[in-house]
């Protein structure tokens, strides 16, 4: 056996405490320091030890997260204290006869009283018993005595501490909380699962609950969940706490995570204040909750008012409106996407959904409605959380009407009539026109003369839009053949802005290779993709002639988009339009390699909730070819954070630590004078 060295103890003491504070730090505080790639390397150098001297590894080491898997089932798992379940306020009013209950019980005033108030996590609740500050068993809710052991389940998960933070640990500790998922993990993993005919989950509750009842940890160690504490069941020896807010600072300090929206208020206005404001902010969270978890905050309070049958009367739970609801499907419509990706979308009989009107939901692609086995005139569930689009959840088929009728997939593209294809291994089905199908020939001409592509001054969508029309303009090249005087014929069109519009043309001619390449709307080629393949390849020919191998030695490309760049080069009327655009005139450079003045080299954005102009990804390229890094995570090195809605703890953490926030519009202004060269960064 091989005797480690102290150099390698120590190496060993340092890498697991900077990883289980780096866990701690992201967590609890919610203030990361270390980027995952250092975690991950760090992780990956304590594995390589682990493996030369297996005699260092301890259980609580944090590479020991994923075990072998059981070989069958869970063990049956008793609770030493049961878990309860809570009463239901279904409205303000019902929150005041709470608390005069509570009141009327104790012989107090109620508008005196202290409540803890917290968000109701809609996922899976769980129990942790940590003895001696060590993680030894872990376990579902089950029937509230007897629940299934998943130990090995939750050990997986990083913001489940193997070891419990500081010197002296408690002898014992039984902490209770939610396992959850956030909408950005839920849609990843749905995303995921529909691509590769995964099971999809209807909502994240049942996706962080499926999670937790897998019997290989490697599963549940690949889905994002997340466990936040809420209640300590026992806990030995007494803290000698005086009142549950302080238990939950006390688990913090543990190392657990508790909801950053806990808040203490009094009397039954501040419950109202608490459940209203909270209400606000449900659609920015970015996880879901179903309401507010109302406890008498001291302790002593609560031994007193004690039980009744499965629920404590010291705690209530305030009920927000569902966000899922029952509605008819009347009809589906397909659209066709900039890249003529074809996908049906549920027309609804309108109805209210967590207090928003919805009549449109995705349907995403065929086999999503095969997997609902969805009809028109189906009774289906509506999911809305966030800002996320409605969901079709599921279908209720006994409620089918005889006149349902099945949901065809087009087989003819419906704005161009061209063939739709489905290629082997895609789940979307896309339009072959290409150019020739107008849905996609607008998308492309606006996205090739936007500022960003080939910046054509003055042609913008309305006239793009009249020029496809009237069939003036089919193909990026015809735009070059426009002639001031035809223009000049056109409904609100002077002269002047006809000649306008061709001098910009004419300008627009000299660009650059990288823009050339943005411009031609390759599928996930934006503009730090389009300047990366210009570095490598250094000329245009040399890029269409690249072979997918060649395509990936590029940086931050991958098969995928090396086969998207392959396939437009191996495209026959691609390659007719990039000629008719050269033998027009259009030139570049072709040595140049980014012309973009990089203002926010050295700068780290972060990105949170959605935006409505453009993607997260194509916010990230553009920050990318700014020179800007994107980080997922908000820290102290966090030049600005971009909030859209939805924007939940990041943008929280932001506010805390004083990083700036842009909001959608600000975001755009700046953007658009940075890369405009119009303004340096500050
Ligand atoms: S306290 C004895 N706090 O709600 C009181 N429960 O009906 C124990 N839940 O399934 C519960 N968030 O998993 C508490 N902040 C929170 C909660 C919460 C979600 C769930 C819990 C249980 C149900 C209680």
């Amino acid at each position: 056996m091989n005797q480690p060295e102290k150099k390698i103890l120590d190496e060993v003491a340092t890498l697991r405490a900077e990883l289980d504070d780096a866990n701690y730090r992201y967590y609890v505080l919610d203030e990361p320091r270390m980027t995952d790639a250092d975690y991950d390397r760090r992780l990956r150098r304590l594995q390589e030890i682990e493996a030369e001297y297996p005699d260092l590894v301890t259980p609580d080491s944090p590479t020991q997260r994923v075990g072998a898997p059981p070989d069958a089932g869970f063990p049956e798992v008793q609770h030493a204290v049961p878990m309860l379940s809570l009463d239901n306020a279904l409205n303000e009013d019902e929150i005041t006869a709470f608390v005069k209950r509570v009141a009327d019980r104790l012989e107090i005033d109620g508008e005196t009283i202290a409540f803890c108030c917290e968000p109701k996590l809609d996922g899976a609740a769980v129990s942790l018993v940590y003895e001696q500050g060590v993680l030894v068993s872990g376990a579902t809710r089950g029937d509230g005595r007897t629940g299934e052991g998943i130990t090995s389940n939750l050990r997986t998960l990083r913001s489940v501490p193997l070891k419990l933070r500081g010197k002296a640990p408690p002898d014992l500790l039984e902490v209770r909380g939610e396992v959850i998922m956030s909408h950005e993990g839920f849609e990843a993993l749905n995303a995921r699962a529909r691509e590769g005919d995964a099971k999809v989950f209807a909502n994240p509750r049942n996706a962080a609950a499926g999670s937790l009842r897998q019997l290989d940890p490697r599963i549940t160690a690949s889905r994002p969940l997340e466990f936040s504490a809420y209640q300590a069941a026992r806990f030995e020896p007494d803290p000698g706490d005086a009142t549950h807010s302080q238990l939950m600072a006390r688990l913090a300090d543990l190392g657990l995570r508790t909801s950053a929206a806990l808040e203490v208020v009094t009397g039954s206005q501040g419950l109202i204040d608490y459940c209203r404001r909270l209400g606000e902010r449900r659609d920015r969270l970015g996880y879901d909750i179903d309401g507010v978890v109302i406890k008498v905050d001291d302790l002593r309070l609560q031994r007193e008012l004690g039980f009744v049958a499965r629920a404590p009367r010291w705690a209530i739970a305030f009920k927000f409106p569902a966000q899922e609801e029952t509605t008819t499907l009347n009809d589906v419509e397909f659209q066709v996407g900039r890249t003529g990706a074809i996908t049906p979308v549920a027309r609804l009989e309108p109805v209210t959904v967590a207090g928003v009107t919805v009549s449109n939901a995705s349907l995403h692609n065929a086999d999503e409605i095969a997997r609902l086995g969805v009809m028109i005139g189906d009774t289906v569930t509506i999911r809305r959380a966030g800002d996320v689009i409605p969901q079709v959840v599921r279908v209720d088929a006994s409620k089918r009407p005889s006149d349902a009728r099945e949901i065809v997939f087009p087989e003819r593209c419906p704005v161009c009539e061209s063939e739709v294809e489905r290629l082997e291994g895609e789940v979307v089905a896309r339009c072959s026109g290409g150019l020739y199908c107008a849905a996609q020939r607008k998308e492309a001409l606006k996205y090739f003369a936007s500022r960003r592509a080939m910046d054509i001054d003055g042609l913008g969508e309305k006239l793009i839009d009249q020029l496809v029309e009237l069939d003036w303009v089919k193909t990026p090249a015809d735009l070059f053949r426009l002639k001031a005087e035809d223009l000049a014929t056109l409904p609100r069109m002077a002269q002047k802005s006809s000649d306008n519009l061709v001098a910009a043309l004419e300008k627009a001619k000299q660009t650059t290779l990288p823009r050339f390449i943005f411009a031609l709307g390759i599928r996930e080629v934006g503009e730090a993709t389009a300047a990366n393949l210009a570095r490598h390849f250094g000329t245009l020919d040399a890029l269409m002639e690249a072979e997918v191998a060649d395509l990936e030695a590029v940086e931050d490309v991958g098969p995928v988009v090396a086969s998207h760049v392959y396939t437009f080069f191996r495209q026959p009327h691609n390659r007719e339009t990039i000629e008719e655009l050269r033998s027009l005139g259009l030139t570049w450079k072709e040595e140049v390699v980014g012309d973009r003045p990089q203002p926010l080299a050295g700068q780290t954005w972060v990105l949170t909730g959605t935006l409505e102009s453009m993607t997260r990804d194509e916010g990230k390229e553009r920050l990318q070819a700014l020179g800007a890094k994107v980080a997922g995570s908000v820290s102290k090195k966090t030049a600005a954070v971009v909030a859209g809605p939805g924007a939940g703890s990041k943008l929280a953490k932001a506010e805390q630590m004083g990083v700036s926030v842009l909001d959608e519009q600000g975001f755009l202004e700046r953007l658009e004078a940075w890369e405009s060269g119009k303004e340096a960064a500050q």
